[in-house]
This record gives C-alpha cells, structure tokens and sequence, in this order.
C-alpha cells in the first residue's frame, strides 16, 4: 500500500494564503512603477526555468520567490494604469477574492446535481445580469431562453454557431454533419475572427463565411447583407446565421442590429450579437441605446465582463432566447451523465449549453462584483471610462498633427498622425518601450492607427493626461517640431 502524498497542511495553507493576498496586494500597489509591456527576450523566461520538475516537494515559498525573480518581469501587466490596448481585461478585489473561494471548493458543476448551487447561482445571476443591460425576459430563464457563462466570446459564438446549424437543419447536423455546400454564414468584414475559427472547428469551413461591406462609421452595412443572402437564396443556399457586433475589436463600431434584425427575420436566419466588449456598456442607461434592436431580434448574445466589468478572466455571458436549440445541438447523454432531477426536466444541466462538459464555479466571481459593486458602482466603472476616453478624443481633436480615425461612442479612441503610415508605426513602438502606457493598433480605411481602450481598473485622470503627453512629446520628437 503506497502511503498518501503530504499535502499541504490547513495551517500552512493558511500562512502561505496570506502571504499570496499580500502579493496580490502589494503588485497592485506598485504594478503602475513597472514597465506595462513585459521586456523580456523570446525565450528568456525559460531559461530561467529548471529543465527538469523537483523530484521531491518544494515550499510555497520557492514558488512566491521565482515568481518575483523569474515571472513577473516577464509579465506584461494588463492591471498596469497606462494598459491601454487591445480591449481591458479589468479584475478586481472581489473578483479575485471569489477566484480563490471558487479554487477552494473546487467544484465541477456539469450537471444541477454535481453542485445545484452552482447551477442556481449561474442562472439567478445571468437573470440579474440581463436585466441590468435591459435584456428582455426572453433571455432570461423566465422566459423561454437563458444564460450561461461560457469562457469566451470565441465559445459564445461556437455555440450561437452550433446551436443555429441545429436549428437550420431540424436537428439533422447532429447525426448527418453539416451540409458545407448549402450553408452560408456572414459578418462584417471588421467583424472578430473567431467567426472564422468557429466555421472551420464546425466544419463548414471559411468558404461558408461571407465577409459583408461596412459603411463609413465601420458598421455592417445592412443592404449589402440583404443583397448577399437574396442572391445566396435564389442560388439555393441557406443563410444559417448573421453575426452582428455591437463594439467591433478594431474600431467599436456599432452594427445596426435594428436594421439587421429584420432582414434575419426575413429569412429565418439565426442573428448572434457579439458584443464582446461593448456590451456591458449597457448596464448604464444613457448607453442602453447600443443595443438597440437586441431585444427584438436577436437568438443569441454575449458580452464579456472580464473585459470592461471587473470581473477577472474568464467570464462570457452567453445568452440565447430560445435555450431548446442550443441543448438541442450539444445534449449527448450517456448513462453515467443520467440522474433523475435531469430525466424529470426540472434542472438546467450547464453541460449542455457548452463544447466541454466539465465546467468552474464561475458564477461566483460574477455574483462578488454585482454585490460589492453594487449597480451603481458598475455604472460608475463604465462611465468614468467613458469619459477619460471622451477627454482624450478632445486633446487628438484639438492637436492639428493628429486625426481620429473613427467615432468614439464609448472607451476606445483611434487615432493617427496624419501623412504615412511610417511615423505611426514609429510613434507607436516609441511609446509602447517606454514602459509607461501600451497602445496596440489596427488598420482603419488601409492606414495604420493607434488604439487607445480605456476600462482597466486602475486607470485614472493622471494616467490618461500622462499618456497624450507622452504621445504629444514623441510625436514632436517624431516630426522634428
Ligand atoms: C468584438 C469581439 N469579439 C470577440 C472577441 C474575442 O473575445 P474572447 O477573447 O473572449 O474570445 C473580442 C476580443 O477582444 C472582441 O473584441
């Protein structure tokens, strides 16, 4: 009989947590003093790893000690005050503390039964959640749809993808696979890639994906789409789904979901809204108008508070309208999956409403940012971004050098020198080694422009004003003004 391994003890688990909350805490005091884009060279990180595992146990502490020496200057601090690019990943006290109670009770909740809680807690707080961004009952599990949290919006948009297939097919995908042939699938040209990836992993492949024109503001122009799915279905092709975006990755341009939606309707084709990061936005009134025509139209949306809510990667709230097509297209029960809460009808089994069937406590982390917060302070989070943004555009605006390159209805400014791309990609790089902020970039009607994304948590007044110094004062340098 082998001997039970020696785990760590309550009492030393006790000390070492605290000691880890105090890392937390003391990164978070002084992350903005360390350069936000990690400095290290390919490979660097590795090298500074034993090539082989301990063969006895080491303690906690050599874990905290390389985690300084090693890790951290390899980190590129996304909790940084000058983070600003690509979209944020903002976290929070509450988040990460209800991260660490969910790692503690290490629960697997696949089924209602496997942890009703986490089930229950998962619904009611994705019903609390649709209600604060104005989301109808429909989408609630008052109605006849629903909410999961699924990891990402990649997997948001998987499942939106699978779940329309099923529907479009009568339910035939599941044992025939896709009709590659026939079914078509179409998004903006600006719109995420992860359409793409979800076309290829479904089997339909790129060439099923039609990339729709956009209109001046970036959007999805809504008469090229009419004029691609009318000539798709005279030559016998099923459109099986739209995806608008409501806050597009590159420019947070908004698709007229209010005039997608009809044309969908239409032709009984599937509308999923991928409001990835923008969507969350709407837990403040003003900004509800983003939305406008979900409610009506759409069978499928998701928004990530991981990105602009606080709540720590990872957390997608998925939500569907009609919860039977998306259970329809993932149910595979096997006799070890029965139980008879689940045979009964009267539970929601997450299992089926996902690609893995185990799945985290991920609830949690959410319900700890909706409470602490509470509603008023998520709407503060969003509007205080919102107008740091709204201040910046005002600084590119008034700086005669400088051109905004898209609206800015909410956190994230674009923004180039005007001229060649050459000086940005300069301006850019110049900036970004500095170690003080980190913008990324993106391509706007084929010239080269900065992004700016406000929404982490640390991010104040002084952050954004010492960001458009340092960009002014390069530029000058840039220019030669
Ligand atoms: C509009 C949009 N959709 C989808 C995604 C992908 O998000 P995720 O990393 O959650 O898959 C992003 C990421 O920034 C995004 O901006």
């Amino acid at each position: 009989m082998h001997p039970a391994p020696e785990h760590m003890s309550t009492e030393e688990f006790r000390r070492h947590g605290r000691a880890v909350v105090d890392w937390v805490a003391d990164y978070w005091d002084r992350v903005a003093s360390l350069p936000v884009l990690s400095q290290v060279a390919p490979g660097q990180v590795r090298a500074g790893l034993p090539d082989k595992p301990p063969e006895t146990g080491e303690p906690f502490t050599a874990v905290l000690a390389d985690l300084d020496s090693i890790l951290v200057p390899g980190l590129t601090h996304w909790q940084h005050p000058g983070f600003f690019a690509y979209y944020p990943s903002s976290t929070s006290g509450p988040a990460v503390l209800a991260e660490l109670l969910s790692a503690g009770l290490g629960v697997q909740g696949m089924m209602w039964q496997t942890s009703p809680a986490c089930t229950e807690l998962e619904q009611h707080v994705l019903d609390w959640l649709a209600g604060l961004l104005g989301l109808p009952d429909c989408f609630t599990f008052a109605g006849s749809g629903g909410g999961v949290i699924q990891d990402s919006a990649s997997s948001a948009i998987l499942v939106a993808l699978l779940a329309a297939l099923h529907r479009a097919s009568e339910g035939r995908v599941q044992t025939e696979g896709v009709d590659r042939a026939r079914y078509r699938v179409y998004t903006s040209t600006d719109a995420h890639s992860a359409l793409e990836k979800a076309a290829r992993i479904t089997g339909l492949g790129t060439a099923a994906v039609r990339f729709i024109g956009t209109r001046a503001d970036s959007s999805m122009d809504p008469k090229a789409l009419r004029t691609a799915i009318t000539d798709d279905v005279r030559a016998g092709l099923i459109p099986v789904m739209v995806m608008a975006t409501v806050g597009t990755t590159s420019t947070s341009a908004i698709d007229p979901v209010d005039r997608i939606g009809p044309i969908c309707a239409e032709f009984g084709t599937w509308l999923h809204v991928d409001a990835a990061y923008a969507g969350v936005a709407a837990v403040c009134p003003e900004l509800r108008w983003i939305q406008h025509g979900v409610a009506d139209y759409a069978d499928s949306y998701a928004t990530n508070p991981h990105k602009w809510l606080l709540t720590a990667f990872d957390c997608d709230a998925c939500y569907v309208r009609d919860r039977a097509a998306l259970v329809g297209a993932l149910s595979v029960v096997r006799e070890y999956l029965r139980s008879n809460v689940s045979a009964a009808d009267t539970v929601v089994d997450y299992r089926d409403w996902q690609v893995p069937l185990g799945r985290r406590f991920r609830a949690l982390k959410l319900w700890a940012v909706i409470r602490c917060y509470g509603v008023e302070g998520l709407r503060a989070h969003i509007r205080h971004s919102v107008a740091l943004a709204q201040r910046f555009a005002t600084w590119v605006a008034a700086d005669d050098r400088f051109e905004l390159m898209a609206p800015q209805p909410l956190s994230l400014v674009c923004f180039r020198l005007r001229g060649a791309d050459e000086p940005n990609r300069q301006l850019l790089q110049t900036v970004n080694a500095s170690g003080q902020i980190y913008l990324s970039h993106t391509m706007v009607r084929d010239a080269f422009t900065l992004r700016l994304a406000i929404g982490g948590t640390a991010t104040r007044d002084e952050h954004v004003t010492a960001a458009w110094d340092l960009l002014s004062s390069t530029a000058s340098g840039l220019l030669g003004d």
